[in-house]
């Protein structure tokens, strides 16, 4: 199970001091061996943050990164190279705040194909928003999502994906549960071997309810992930 927190544009270097409940939580918890845990912070914190956690087995990763894989003249931005360099393992593409802000899929599939190049991992973002739900065509926006976004990459062993529809993100919603259950395995049968995690507001409360959805393979997780406490909740009552 995978249990990633994005951090979004919250932190500064004082916020680095609550990863330690979580670091020394996660040695002595029995499933530990089960789990992945990666941390996503703000661009600013990638280097302290990786330094603090070397030597233990929870990762870092980045929230974006711009297309081109080599140096440019791109003011404000960083790449994925950039980024593996500062000690970045993984990076989000495609999250849906940055396709409101108007990334494109075709703009996204270059980002990860230039960050499988650099050596990342990638957590590629899917999800239809609340009008795309409520005219039935979520399958159609996903299966979209994936071919554009995945167009051209033969090696997926690197992608992880990530569904977080954009009317649960944020708001304290999450789909019902066969709901869930069933786009999940939409997805994993669009693009076979790959993990399928759940995203958009998962809590220490609807863990409860989205746990005994089978075919989810971890979550990624925004706003609770930010409290060292309500992470580790989360965490420990996927297992209890
Ligand atoms: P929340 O958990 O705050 O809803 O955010 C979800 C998210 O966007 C993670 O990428």
């Amino acid at each position: 199970m995978y249990f990633i927190a994005n951090w979004k544009m919250f932190g500064g270097l004082n916020s680095l001091n609550s990863i330690h409940k979580v670091v020394k939580f996660f040695k002595t918890f029995k499933k530990n061996k089960f789990i992945k845990i990666i941390y996503c912070p703000p661009s600013t914190l990638i280097r302290p943050m990786s330094k603090k956690l070397k030597n233990t087995n929870i990762d870092v990763g980045a929230q974006n990164c711009h297309e081109q894989d080599t140096y440019g003249a791109f003011t404000g931005s960083i790449n994925s190279m950039m980024l593996k360099n500062v000690g970045a393992k993984y990076v989000i593409i495609g999250h849906s705040e940055n396709r409101q802000a108007g990334e494109t899929n075709k703009l996204i599939n270059l980002k990860i194909k230039n960050a499988l190049k650099s050596g990342l991992k990638v957590i590629f973002c899917i999800g239809e928003t609340l009008q795309e739900k409520r005219k039935k065509i979520t399958k159609k926006i996903l299966n979209k999502q994936i071919k554009l976004g995945l167009n051209k990459i033969k090696n997926k062993k690197n992608v992880i994906i990530a569904y977080e529809p954009v009317w649960s993100i944020g708001t304290g919603l999450i789909p019902k549960s066969n709901e869930l259950f069933k786009t999940i395995d939409f997805i994993k049968k669009k693009i076979k071997n790959n993990k399928v995690l759940y995203g958009g507001s998962v809590n220490p409360k609807n863990i409860y309810e989205l746990k005994l959805i089978n075919n989810i393979d971890g979550y990624l997780i925004g706003g609770a992930s930010q409290d060292p406490k309500k992470f580790i909740d989360i965490i420990k009552k996927t297992y209890n």
